[in-house]
């Protein structure tokens, strides 16, 4: 029995899992699954990587601590693995005490071992936001293109890389100011000083060929020590000895299988040191993307070298998903969230597409929807379930449920199906995937053949070919079940259904061996539907923007709004009236009459004598600062609110009220009093920003 600890890669705490996480995690769960039904022990762990600036500001836009945000995100994500059987055997968090102990731990072993060192970084500081902002959270021009609106770090439009400190113009993609340059301490890991012992690593066969060609191609360019820091705030672990640092995130992260092996360890009573301290107890193994590659290679391998800890047997790698040929985009709705495609199809469908797709290579992963429908409809539907319903209703019908006593003669197919197990279970192994569908399906044609050849509807007929239909039938029903028993580890669900049906035990890859005779079957229950195809279209649409009932009056801008669950500004709010129904309908014209900008809340102050109000001061960019009143006082506390964006109806007339007067509107959702949530638009927005 081979001994196998296996990982995906761990999701980011601040996002929804979409179908690209879910080539990895079904990648991953195939070989695991395989790996089990073949007697392995095989233990698979992930987790959510919940540390890093995103999730701290997202949670700070949120009004909720981070723990909370990362605890909600992880029963979300949790879920949408149950929905497509991924079978964890822990899913735990880097969120956690074993992860903090051992980040420290590798971190101070590496310090002892001298591969630290600390220098002095000039970094961008925002001085709004009181912080060091990372690469992304800095806007501004290309130095070398001119571009505008990019990233800190690298260019969309050149494709070029720069550091942050030359971008032009450049804008704190919080708070729209100009950061300043400041200098910081920070820590890092000498990778420079384990060239050689990664060269040996990756000539071990630790990376399939093209990925260590790419490596070659980084180790060329000549290895860099390694930035482990970051300065507070930050949503992280304090560096031990180094307080107000953190570790980096991807410090963090790849401990995190670790952590999650342990927690699963503590509970299941085994030895967490055998795993992780020596290297002859167990195989382990990463499923990563080819983005990461760097860190799983490089890193990683090196960090736990450092520590003394054991490093990977491999890590294997896998390109990108594309949807019908194009990167998944959300304009184009191909953008498709596990929660949306589960609320829609069943999650078998994806789990073989993929399969049939899947190789050991890095290339990219294109779901055609059209393919999509056809390939589950004729292979899975049509030739697999296909061999079980013609044949079961037979054997209830005309034998009580009772198979043939004797496995009945069939020109070898049982054996040839047998033999077959020994390519596609090679296939597999060596994450072959298409190729392994393949035979399977090869063998489902062969089956199907036999049972047109003998046509058991016609053999019905006839009373006098009783036994034979029997025996066609109870044939038909055992290469069904060794088909069942090779797709297992892509179809867990529909594995277990067949198994119901035909009141086996367990299934493992050697039961194949055993015919099946002599015994009473369920009845057959439908077992898999086609694909629907609406349903596949409705996967993809894209939402129709929704006009709030707030706008579907005209004149749109001298209106003076009142209707919940939109926008907030004058005291009429603060009693609100139910929604009216959308009167009739606006043009798009009309609607974009209405100048809805990014506003930043520079103060917020109660007014004396309306205790329902606050009274905003907004940096609405180019069209400078604005004063409204909103009916938000008793949702909000006057102090949460400087330094975040919401959305200004910035076109409204001024409104003259008793405390002075209102230039606008700022927008929040809900029924009023302190059931209002103010609008935030997502990060990179800036004060004065047009709505569209
Ligand atoms: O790229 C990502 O989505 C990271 N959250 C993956 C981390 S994998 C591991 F190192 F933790
Ligand atoms: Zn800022």
């Amino acid at each position: 029995m081979r001994r196998i600890l296996v990982t995906s890669a761990l999701p980011y705490a601040n996002g929804q899992i979409h179908l690209g996480h879910l080539v990895e995690t079904i990648q991953t769960d195939i070989w695991v699954r395989f790996q089990k039904l073949k007697g392995h022990e095989c233990l698979y762990f992930c987790a959510d990587d919940t540390h890093g600036t995103p999730v701290m500001i997202r949670a700070r836009q949120e009004g909720i601590s981070p723990e909370t945000l990362v605890e909600r995100i992880h029963a979300e994500h949790l879920s949408d693995f149950q929905g497509f059987h991924i079978g964890f055997d822990n899913y735990y968090t880097t969120n956690s005490p074993e992860n903090r102990l051992l980040s420290e731990e590798v971190y101070l072993n590496n310090r002892q071992a001298g591969n630290i060192r600390v220098s002095t970084v000039r970094q961008a500081y925002c001085e709004w936001d009181q912080m060091f902002l990372p690469d992304r959270f800095i806007r501004g021009n290309c130095p070398t293109c001119g571009a505008e609106d990019q990233y800190g770090d690298a260019c969309e439009v050149c494709s070029g890389s720069h550091s942050p400190l030359d971008l032009k113009n450049p804008r704190c993609s919080l708070c729209g100011d100009t950061p300043v340059e400041r200098d910081s301490e920070h820590y890092f890991f000498r990778l420079t000083a384990f060239e050689t012992f990664l060269k040996e690593w990756i000539r071990s066969g630790a990376v399939q060929p093209e990925m260590a060609n790419k490596l070659d191609e980084w180790f060329e360019a000549g290895l860099q020590d390694w930035d482990i820091s970051r300065d507070g705030p930050y949503f992280g672990f304090e560096i031990p000895d180094a307080p107000g640092k953190y570790f980096y995130v991807w410090l963090d992260a790849p401990i995190g299988y670790m952590a999650s092996c342990w927690e699963w360890c503590k509970r299941h009573g085994r030895d967490f040191d055998a795993i992780w301290r020596r290297d002859d107890l167990m195989e382990v193994y990463h499923f990563i993307g080819k983005d990461i590659l760097y860190f799983h290679t490089l890193f990683w391998p090196a960090t736990l070298r450092g520590a003394g800890f054991r490093t990977p047997t491999a890590v294997y790698t896998h390109g990108f998903l594309t949807v019908n040929g194009q990167k998944m985009s959300k304009s184009r709705g191909t953008f498709i969230t596990a929660r949306r495609y589960l609320e829609l199809l069943d999650p078998e469908y994806l789990r073989y597409y993929y399969a049939a797709k899947l190789t050991a290579r890095v290339d990219d992963l294109d779901l055609n929807l059209d393919d999509f429908i056809l390939r589950v409809n004729s292979d899975l539907v049509g030739k697999v379930v296909n061999i079980a319903s013609r044949s079961a209703g037979f054997i209830h019908k005309r034998f009580a449920g009772r198979l043939a006593e004797n496995y009945p003669h069939d020109d070898g197919l049982h054996d040839q199906f047998v033999a077959a197990g020994e390519e596609i279970a090679a296939h597999y192994d060596a994450r072959e995937f298409s190729k392994a569908m393949r035979a399977i399906m090869n063998l489902a044609d062969l089956a199907n053949r036999f049972v047109e050849a003998k046509a058991p509807w016609n053999l019905a007929k006839d009373p006098a070919k009783s036994d034979e239909l029997r025996d066609t039938c109870t044939v038909a029903i055992n290469l069904f079940r060794i088909l069942m028993i090779y797709l297992q580890p892509v179809l867990p669900q529909l594995a277990e259904k067949c198994r119901d049906f035909l009141q086996l035990p367990p299934f493992g890859w050697e039961s194949r061996l055993q015919p099946l005779y002599g015994q009473t079957i369920r009845e057959f229950a439908h077992m898999m539907a086609r694909v629907d195809p609406k349903k596949v279209e409705s996967l993809v649409e894209t939402v129709a923007p929704v006009v709030p009932p707030a706008f579907a009056a005209k004149p749109v801008v001298a209106k003076p709004a009142t209707p919940a669950a939109a926008p907030v500004a004058s005291p009429s709010v603060v009693t609100p009236s139910p929604a009216p129904p959308l009167g009739e309908p606006l043009d798009i014209e009309t609607f974009g009459q209405v100048d809805l900008r990014v506003a930043k809340i520079l103060a917020a102050e109660p007014v004396d004598g309306a205790d329902k109000l606050l009274r905003l001061t907004l940096d609405v960019g180019e069209l400078g600062h604005k004063t409204v009143f909103a009916g938000i006082r008793a949702a909000y506390a006057p102090e949460t609110l400087p330094g975040r964006l919401t959305v200004l109806v910035a076109n409204l007339k001024p409104r003259k009220m008793r405390f002075g007067v209102s230039e606008g509107m700022v927008l929040a959702a809900g029924s009023g009093g302190d059931q209002l949530f103010l609008l935030t638009p997502d990060l990179g927005a800036a004060p004065g920003m047009r709505i569209r």
